[in-house]
């Protein structure tokens, strides 16, 4: 291979669907071997007229590699990933990134820039929706299960899987102010055990790629942080796949004030250890001199190839390059009624009841007059989610249209818009909205924020429902019908007036929380809200009471002074309780759960050993439900402070009305470890609590001891 050739490998481009000159230009890097991946193109069409030009007109006839955000779903759009994190179902994640990639793949793609495996401790950050919420645990098993969907493990030989990109490494979430892009300081400790946590899962599940993060962290962007993606990444965890720039990073080194020039960027990315240069276009047209002159080391860029080469070669791209391009499987493999079935499915158990005082939920089938209030409804766009890949509006069941599909068509289904869901701030609106609630026998008031307020770029100050909405409630809540408030959001919301009301008003009864669920947002709702479906999802993330108690999480430590109501000198607000308003792993269902005293299989054990934790989890209710069983520690003395609670496991469990199951976990050597003074992974010796429970706060307690540690 000729230099440019190789630096063609590592550089990657935007397909231009509009610009004809720029098109041209593109098509003649590939003849040239200037190029060797492409974003922004899909269709087998498409793709499969660039593969030709790479395999037959350019010299060395490398395969090019298309690449493309596949976050959830691809034409069939599945719930945004915050949601499916709410099923706690790691099976069906799995099977959702599975589809993804069976849809993606058809369509000519070989690469998704997924999962997207960031931890999200501030909900201000609009990227939020797009991981699987606060916790390292959670976060690291799906983030596994999204990599065996779309890889199957990292096997690559059938053409219908995608390249996984576990994305952005690292510490991404941690921007501060919840602003996208802003700066990260942290210190190690927290970045190995929060932050990284989810990545090393990634990459023992097999993702064949990583994306490095936009930020800095600790005064190094990552694009140019070679101890993280060379020594941690690559030395500590022995990933061998590629290193990906986002997307103009290499570039933005200068801006973050690390390169005075394009050159300098582009040299410090490679030898930090990132692969390809997304779109800055450096690596393709700045490296080739500073190499002739000796100012870089041509073996960095041959490394950097051959990573860029085994991927193709993983792919099965050497052996045909159209094996992704295939016109009848493109036309067979889309919005298949198995696809569409399983997005219901996968969006059902995403849905998290958040509320249901005097049984309100489910609604009765047999309504005469139902009012459904909110512009979100009938909102195809929004019901897509951020990010919705080749997700069509025309395919989308909206909420009011799953409502009316639901009933029978004697119903009457009074439709108000509300408010106008470009600003939310219009109370044109209102009149009509009041006058629906006082026709109607049951009000169902959709409230929330559009698709594009969460998302990249999209971050929040404020965590109030936008605009008038909250008026809006109130008003309809005065008419005096039963009330169910429907959330469409991608981010944990400070509700306080739905939850709690105020000056002892009585407040909405019943509250579900539909994130963002996909094509099939309308029948998964309808399920839900009218009995077909129990609902069983818990929160991923904290809702907080205001933006003011960010940062809000679980797994926060105990201070010296943990806050006791009442008591000043104590760690705590003058004006708000410090407890969230929904803590991490809340969710309610149509039947009730009841717990036994959680039972351990020795009272104390050698560090060696493993423990077991039974617990007895029975349907006190009457109806059939499924539970997640949340399964949590506390080293209550170690030699640097540890978090209240961790979640070390957890079950989704089905169980009909009145039986009982035993859910077991196994604790382990890693379930207990962490980065002691030394930054050594060690178990200290002394006592731990379990804890068992339906969420992070409502737990059975336990105890044993651990009587000797060990590195
Ligand atoms: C920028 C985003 O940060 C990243 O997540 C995405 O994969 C790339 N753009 C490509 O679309």
């Amino acid at each position: 291979m000729t230099l440019e050739e190789k630096l063609g490998q590592l550089a990657q481009y935007r397909w231009s669907w509009r610009d004809d000159t720029v098109k041209e230009q593109y098509r003649q890097y590939i003849r040239e071997g200037r190029v060797g991946s492409f974003l922004g193109i899909a269709g087998v069409g498409h793709t499969r007229e660039l593969q030709r030009l790479a395999v037959e007109e350019s010299r060395l006839k490398i395969p090019l590699l298309f690449a493309e955000d596949v976050i959830h779903g691809w034409r069939t759009t599945f719930p945004v990933p915050l949601a499916e994190a709410g099923s706690w179902d790691p099976a069906a994640v799995e099977r959702s990134a599975r589809i993804a990639a069976i849809e993606a793949s058809a369509m000519g793609l070989h690469w998704t820039f997924a999962p997207m495996v960031d931890i999200a401790r501030d909900p201000r950050w609009g990227r939020i929706v797009e991981g699987s919420g606060e916790d390292p645990y959670l976060g690291s098993v799906m983030a596994a299960a999204r990599v065996r969907g779309f890889s199957r493990g990292g096997d690559l030989s059938a053409p219908n899987t995608l390249l996984a990109c576990a994305k952005h490494f690292a510490a991404y979430g941690g921007a501060e102010g919840g602003r996208d892009y802003n700066t990260v300081e942290l210190s190690e400790r927290t970045l190995r055990e929060i932050y990284l946590e989810p990545f090393r899962a990634a990459v023992q599940a097999g993702a064949g790629s990583i994306m490095s993060a936009f930020n800095e962290v600790n005064g190094v962007p990552m694009t140019a942080n070679g101890w993280m993606i060379n020594d941690i990444l690559r030395g500590e965890w022995g990933f061998t796949g590629l290193v990906v720039s986002d997307y103009t990073a290499v570039a933005e080194l200068q801006p973050h004030g690390v390169a005075a020039n394009r050159a300098e960027a582009g040299v410090l990315a490679l030898a930090a250890g990132v692969d390809i240069d997304m779109v800055s276009g450096i690596y393709g047209n700045d490296l080739e001199e500073l190499v002739r002159q000796g100012k870089l080391d041509e073996a960095l860029v041959d490394q950097a190839v051959r990573r860029v080469l085994e991927a193709k070669y993983r792919l099965g791209l050497f052996d045909d390059p159209y094996r992704y391009h295939d016109a009848e499987r493109e036309k067979t493999s889309l919005l298949t009624p198995e696809h569409l079935a399983a997005a219901r499915e996968m969006a059902r158990k995403s849905i998290v009841l958040l509320k249901n005082e005097k049984e309100i939920l489910p609604l009765s089938k047999n309504l005469k007059t139902l009012a459904v209030i909110g512009a979100l409804a009938d909102d195809r766009r929004s019901s897509l989610g951020p990010w919705s890949g080749a997700g069509d509006t025309a395919d989308v069941v909206t909420l009011l249209e799953g409502i009316e599909r639901a009933l029978p068509a004697s119903a009457k289904i009074l439709y108000a818009e509300g408010y106008d869901k470009k600003t939310f701030t219009d109370r044109g609106g209102f009149a009509r909205a009041i006058q629906a609630a006082k026709s109607a026998e049951a009000v169902i008031l959709v409230l929330g924020e559009t698709a594009g307020m969460s998302g990249e770029a999209s971050n929040r100050a404020s965590l109030d429902l936008p605009g008038e909405q909250e008026a809006l409630a109130r008003a309809i809540h005065a008419v005096g019908k039963p009330l169910v408030v429907v959330l469409m959001n991608g981010r944990p919301l400070s509700i306080n007036w739905l939850v709690e009301g105020s000056f002892g008003a009585e407040n909405v009864p019943a509250i579900l929380e539909t994130w963002f669920l996909g094509v099939q947002t309308g029948p998964a709702a309808a399920d839900v809200l009218f009995g077909d479906y129990n609902p069983g999802g818990k929160l991923p993330a904290t809702f907080p009471r205001s933006a003011g108690q960010i940062p809000i999480y679980y797994n926060h430590k105990n201070t010296g002074r943990p806050p006791i109501a009442g008591e000043h000198y104590t760690s705590q607000y003058l004006d708000l309780p410090f407890t969230p308003l929904y803590p991490f792993g809340y969710g309610l269902s149509y039947t009730t759960f009841e717990y036994g005293a959680p039972r351990l299989s020795v009272p104390e054990m050698e560090f060696i050993d493993t423990l077991t934790v039974e617990v007895n989890v029975t349907n006190t209710g009457k109806r059939p439900g499924d539970e997640v069983v949340q399964f949590y520690i506390q080293d209550e003395v170690a030699s640097v402070t540890r978090p209240v609670k961790q979640l070390r496991g957890f079950r989704r469990i089905h169980l009909e009305p009145g039986e009982t199951q035993t859910v077991t976990f196994q604790l382990t050597f890693e379930d207990l470890a962490f980065y002691n003074q030394e930054m050594q992974w060690v178990v200290e010796p002394g006592f731990f609590k379990v804890f068992l429970g339906g969420n992070s706060v409502e737990v059975q307690e336990a105890r044993f001891e651990i009587r000797s540690g060990k590195l």
